[in-house]
């Protein structure tokens, strides 16, 4: 009982796991919308989001926001984060899958 407690505190804890590895759910998903889409197309989608835009802030949880506002903030400080496509559209790709959904978003 204890354990499962801890590992619930450890789980929402502000760690690596704020920017989660694609999962196999996540793949399908990903498939869903762009036929194309695989695991490791993915996590390298996370590795560019980690090396352009955790340098002056830290890379935000992709959970905090819904995937069509992920899209904007991509697009406004791709620029600033001189990340352009490929990278870029990968990047887009792996916060929209990580996002949380949009209606939640929208509920606020
Ligand atoms: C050159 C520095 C810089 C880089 C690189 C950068 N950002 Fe930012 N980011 C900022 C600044 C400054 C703010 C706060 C002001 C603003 O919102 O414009 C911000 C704010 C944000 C916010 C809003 C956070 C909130 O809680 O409201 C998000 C989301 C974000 N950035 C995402 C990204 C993404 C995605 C990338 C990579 C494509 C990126 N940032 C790269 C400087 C940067």
């Amino acid at each position: 009982m204890r354990a499962l407690l801890l590992a619930g505190v450890i789980l929402t804890a502000c760690g690596p796991s704020a920017i989660p590895q694609a999962t196999a759910g996540d793949v399908a998903r990903a498939q869903a919308r762009w036929p194309d889409s695989s695991e490791q197309q993915l996590n390298q989608g996370r590795r560019a989001y980690l090396v352009h835009c955790g340098g002056c802030h830290s890379a935000v949880p992709p959970a905090r926001f819904g995937a069509s506002a992920w899209q904007g903030y991509v697009e406004r400080m791709a620029g600033k984060a001189k990340l352009a496509d490929p990278d870029k559209d990968l990047v887009i790709r792996y916060l929209q899958i990580a996002a949380r959904p949009d209606s939640a978003a929208e509920a606020h």
